[in-house]
């Protein structure tokens, strides 16, 4: 089974969200289940700084396509390469033009998305689709999976040759985040070399505009988001961000995938970011992450304050305006708060204040760190992810493991991976976290106090951290399911080669 997984961030090398880490740990997975991956991504400085060898695969085809002109793209040549420390082979865009700029993969450094947006990710599914038409004439894959807006064009592209009668590839696309949906104006259609039939509400187009998420919802033979709730939650108003209808239309081949965690980077037990390992049997030297984190902070060195954390992007989607209203009443239960994030200035702003009004009590740190990322989730008591809304979340699945209880709104994947601490639950000991259901200061209020009332208890408390901690999602389950999916889509590839080398 040969697979082309198309994206815009993996981590350790580009990384804006949980999005570089899923990419990071399944395909891995995927490979060591004998599945042929190979990743397709921009050229990004952060990687073509780091390639180790660079094999030229072919230009992008500039000419005519059966439907009409090819994207007008500035050069872009397709390279085979590998990437330090990933054992999956890796296809670059190398197209300077577009994509040899610094900083983040979306944003240009006054904050706001790049104006050429909609040539550089159609670029990135046009090579995906090329790709899938044979451009490397060593290896075609049988299925093009992408992920989010950024890959959404590749489906659309595959269409087009596959209503031109051409043998194509299955596509799939998951679904991380609905709420980002590559919108541009529509006379980028002519520039992207689309055929002018797409530009209909039966296509891609969404309120007089190319939407790239709509193409990949409407064209791709399956889509999956991240975890089953979310996979419900978006065929309906509330949380479908105006595309629920088709998600309706198209629920027959829509699934939810749980997210993974990759074990060997976030593990208290052998985290490089932690002077002071711990487990399950040896809890007692979580103290002295939490006693490093406050002093990291500046908030009182306590080890009887309870201190909730929170790693995050500042965003609307992570219902963390919700905060500052219930800091006086945290911090006058005797809690404290250790924050590291960054994005929406007002949020930003709010938080700062915040740490000049409560000193001592409130830490915070903006911007994007991540061993500040890693000392919050060992030394923190509660991690926050009190979610507007959230796909999977992976923050709270990393909590799980470092007995840091999740504080979560029951919604996406925080409702399908964390127990709430209720009498039923605690008796039958299921409990993980602690879940709430409205979104306001109310809701998170009782929770927040619903902490307290168990930290109380040191030795339910530690009931549940241990529960928590023997949890396991991991990325082997779902890479399974994936592969599932594929060989229901293309049931001649077979699954193997197995024993694959890790590169070639
Ligand atoms: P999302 O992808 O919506 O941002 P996830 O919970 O899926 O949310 O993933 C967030 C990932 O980004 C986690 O790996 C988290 O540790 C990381 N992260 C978020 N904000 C920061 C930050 N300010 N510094 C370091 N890592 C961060
Ligand atoms: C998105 C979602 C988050 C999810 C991540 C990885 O960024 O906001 O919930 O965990 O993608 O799938």
């Amino acid at each position: 089974m040969k697979v082309l997984y198309v994206c815009a961030e993996l981590y350790p090398f580009l990384k804006t969200g949980g999005l570089a880490d899923v990419s990071a740990g399944l395909t891995p997975a995927l490979r060591a289940l004998g599945c042929d991956v190979r990743v397709l991504m921009p050229g990004f400085p952060a990687l073509m700084s780091v390639v180790t060898e660079r094999h030229a695969v072919a230009r992008l085809p500039g000419d005519e396509t059966p439907w009409g002109p090819a994207p007008v793209l500035p050069m872009a040549d397709v390279v085979r390469t590998e990437l330090p420390g990933l054992a999956v082979p890796v296809y670059l865009l190398d197209a300077p033009a577009l994509f040899d700029r610094p900083g983040n993969p979306y944003l240009g450094p006054d904050g706001r998305d790049w104006s050429d947006n909609a040539l550089r990710f159609g670029a990135l599914g046009w090579a995906a689709a090329c790709l899938g038409q044979g451009l490397d004439p060593d290896w075609t894959p049988d299925v093009i999976h992408g992920h989010d807006w950024h890959a959404g064009l590749a489906p659309a592209y595959v269409q087009a040759w596959s209503d031109a009668g051409e043998a194509t590839p299955a596509t799939l696309t998951t679904i991380h985040n609905l709420a980002y949906q590559g919108l541009f104006t529509a006379t980028s259609l002519r520039a992207l070399g689309l055929p002018a039939s797409c530009f209909d509400v039966d296509g891609l187009e969404y309120f007089g505009q190319v939407s790239f998420l709509k193409a990949a919802l409407r064209y791709s033979d399956r889509l999956t988001t991240v975890s089953p709730t979310y996979a419900r939650e978006i065929t309906q108003p509330e949380q479908g961000c105006g595309l629920d209808g088709l998600l309706r239309e198209r629920a027959h081949v829509l699934s939810g995938i749980l997210n993974g965690v990759d074990y060997a980077i976030w593990s208290p037990e052998n985290d490089a970011f932690l002077t002071t390992p711990y487990d399950g049997a040896t809890l007692d030297n979580k103290a002295v992450a939490k006693a490093a984190l406050q002093a990291s902070l500046g908030l009182e060195v306590s080890a009887k304050a309870l201190v909730f954390g929170v790693v995050s992007r500042l965003t609307e989607q992570k219902g963390l305006h919700l905060l500052p209203e219930v800091l006086a009443d945290l911090v006058h239960r005797g809690g404290q708060l250790a924050l590291l994030g960054q994005g929406d200035a007002v949020l930003e702003q709010a938080f700062i204040q915040a740490k000049a009004l409560y000193p001592g009590q409130v830490g915070v740190q903006i911007g994007y760190d991540e061993a500040t990322a890693h000392a919050v989730m060992a030394g923190a008591d509660v991690i926050l992810v009190p979610s507007a809304f959230e796909p999977c979340g992976l923050t709270q699945l990393y909590g799980l493991r470092y007995g840091t209880l999740p504080l979560v709104r029951g919604v996406g994947g925080l409702a399908d991976t964390v127990a709430d601490c209720s009498l039923e639950n605690l008796d039958d000991g299921s409990a993980t976290g602690f879940v709430f259901d409205e979104l306001s200061a109310q809701g998170l209020s009782s929770a927040l106090r619903r902490a307290f009332v168990l930290f109380a208890r040191p030795a339910e408390w530690a009931q549940v951290q241990q529960q928590g901690m023997t949890l396991r999602f991991d990325w082997q389950s779902a890479a399974q399911k994936y592969l599932a999916l594929y060989q229901a889509l293309r049931p001649s590839a077979s699954a193997g080669p197995h024993n694959l080398p890790n590169k070639e």
